[in-house]
């Protein structure tokens, strides 16, 4: 199966007015797109609706984060009920900033992903290494260890609902991309890991993207690497930009 180039536009906490959103999605809806990378974008909960209502058919909407609970006494959280509810088919999960700030455990993640599966949502999972992990020769066996968690609970669910964002901790908004070498060889390990611990099938078919300082500079390079299908863009996903990354492979 030939995996479908994938990019995300990850608008963490931002844009942080009305009409800041509006005109980020209006760019987005003027922008050239290449019609065969599938484009999703994850702006914050409270303009997930609205921003669905008014993007560009051809641009899907992902919540930045979601429960595991369907409903019931948990301030603050959304659950993938509403999301697939209210038309949102894509939820992040195991963001570094949610594993970092908001103490998540792979565990919890694990959980969670189970959740937005069963409930009808596509994930996009992130894993990835800090700076002190990379430096430890770690990098295969944290990111092995972050997927483990999901695997052991997802067992037989449909990995074709899921794509991997190989996220290292060190390129996340810090302008220091990885080497596309440093993201293939992570890709291929990424890869072999699921040939191991699920099936060839899975481990050829399932998307696996890189994210941290993606710019439209750097996008083409990591592009041509033969495991890496995508990106999950976080800064850059704001700008303009975004739509060269989404033609990276044009
Ligand atoms: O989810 C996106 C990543 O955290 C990458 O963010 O492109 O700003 O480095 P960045």
């Amino acid at each position: 199966m030939t995996r479908q180039f994938f990019v995300g536009g990850n608008f963490k906490l931002n844009p942080i007015t009305l009409e800041s959103k509006k005109s980020l999605i209006s760019g987005l809806n003027k922008a050239e797109l290449d019609p065969s990378t599938e484009v999703v974008i994850a702006p914050p909960s409270i303009y997930l609706i609205s921003v669905k209502d008014i993007v560009r058919k051809d641009v899907k909407v992902a919540a930045q984060n979601c429960y595991f609970k369907e409903s019931g006494a948990f301030t603050g959280e959304i659950s993938p009920k509403q999301l697939v509810d209210a038309g949102i088919p894509y939820v992040i999960l195991g963001h570094s900033e949610r594993r970092t700030i908001f103490k998540e455990t792979s565990e919890l993640i694990a959980t969670k992903t189970r959740a937005a599966l069963d409930a009808g949502l596509k994930v996009i999972l992130c894993i990835g290494e800090t700076l002190q992990e990379r430096e430890a020769g770690k990098t295969a066996e944290v990111c092995e260890e972050q997927l483990k968690a999901v695997v052991e609970v997802l067992k037989e669910a449909d990995w074709s609902n899921v794509v991997i964002a190989y996220e290292p901790v060190w390129a996340i908004g810090t302008g220091k991309v990885a080497t596309s070498a440093q993201a293939q060889e992570a890709h291929v390990d990424v890869r072999a890991y699921l040939a191991k611990a699920i099936s060839a099938a899975v481990a050829n078919d399932t998307r696996i993207i890189y994210g941290g300082s993606v710019t439209a500079v750097n996008c083409k390079e990591l592009a041509t690497q033969q495991d890496v299908d995508g990106f999950l863009v976080g800064g850059a996903s704001l700008k303009p930009e975004f739509a060269d990354i989404v033609n990276a492979k044009k």
